[in-house]
């Protein structure tokens, strides 16, 4: 399929999803993927809200990028989630303020705090979210749907741009003039949290630098992972 079917194919989910399933809200983690639907939902105007998750250490590149989606589009304001105070001074108190090294349950335990509990607030009160997941980003996702019912958190679930690919997702900004997160042109291909994010090396997977220190297999923080076995290609 051409990038121009599957443009059509997405603007016309993104507008059936607006159109059909309630309040509905696209979670903006400001990584290129995500770029590329706020444009959409911006330029198309649709009745889509848009939400981040502000873990506290995300880089700065992402905050830059921040101000200037709010600068560059007025019309959608991205509703920002933040750590409950609290849970989070406990965390850090007890395990130090980088324990998410010292071993994959404390990194876990870091990022229940800092994603995982904002995220359901995020999500209360909303009949689905979107999300900018594709299948080509890690084996955890190459069986995902484009649309599902997220029973972990009681509503639908989309993912329209499943099926493009990151040269397409590349070609969109430019043709655009989407902005998009600078790291990405440092080699970072996915960005998270600042010490939990670098940039990788050629031929390296597009997830290398995510918890670059763990392995493969629990690299997920939670926001998407199912209790599902991993599926290797044949
Ligand atoms: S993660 O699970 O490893 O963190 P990834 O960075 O690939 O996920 O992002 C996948 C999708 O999850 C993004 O396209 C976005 O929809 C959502 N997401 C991830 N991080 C955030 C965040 N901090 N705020 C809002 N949405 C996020
Ligand atoms: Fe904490 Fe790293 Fe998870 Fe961010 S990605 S919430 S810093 S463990």
């Amino acid at each position: 399929m051409s990038l121009a079917d599957k443009l059509a194919h997405t603007e016309a989910l993104l507008k059936d999803i607006a159109a059909k399933h309630g309040k509905v809200a696209l979670a903006n983690s400001f990584g290129a993927e995500d770029m590329v639907l706020t444009h959409l939902i911006a330029t198309l105007q649709l009745p889509i809200g848009i939400f981040s998750l502000d873990t506290g250490r995300l880089p700065v590149e992402t905050y830059d990028l921040m101000q200037k989606v709010g600068e560059r589009y007025p019309a959608n304001p991205v509703r920002v989630y933040y750590p409950d105070a609290a849970a989070l001074e406990t965390y850090v108190n007890q395990n130090g303020i980088n324990a998410f090294y010292n071993s994959v349950e404390l990194r876990k335990g870091c990022c229940h705090i800092r994603k995982i509990e904002p995220l359901k607030r995020a999500l209360a009160g909303l009949d689905g979210w979107i999300t900018g997941l594709r299948r080509q980003q890690s084996l955890t996702r190459v069986d995902l749907p484009e649309a599902e019912f997220d029973a972990d958190n009681g509503l639908m679930k989309f993912n329209p741009l499943l099926d493009w690919t990151e040269k397409e997702v590349w070609e969109y900004i430019r043709a655009n003039d989407v902005p998009y997160n600078s790291l990405h042109d440092k080699h970072v291909p996915s960005i998270g949290c600042a010490p939990c994010t670098r940039p990788i090396a050629v031929g390296e997977d597009i997830r290398a630098g995510r918890w670059w220190w763990e392995n493969p297999d629990s690299k997920e923080c939670g926001l998407h992972v199912k209790a599902s076995p991993l599926k290797r290609p044949e």
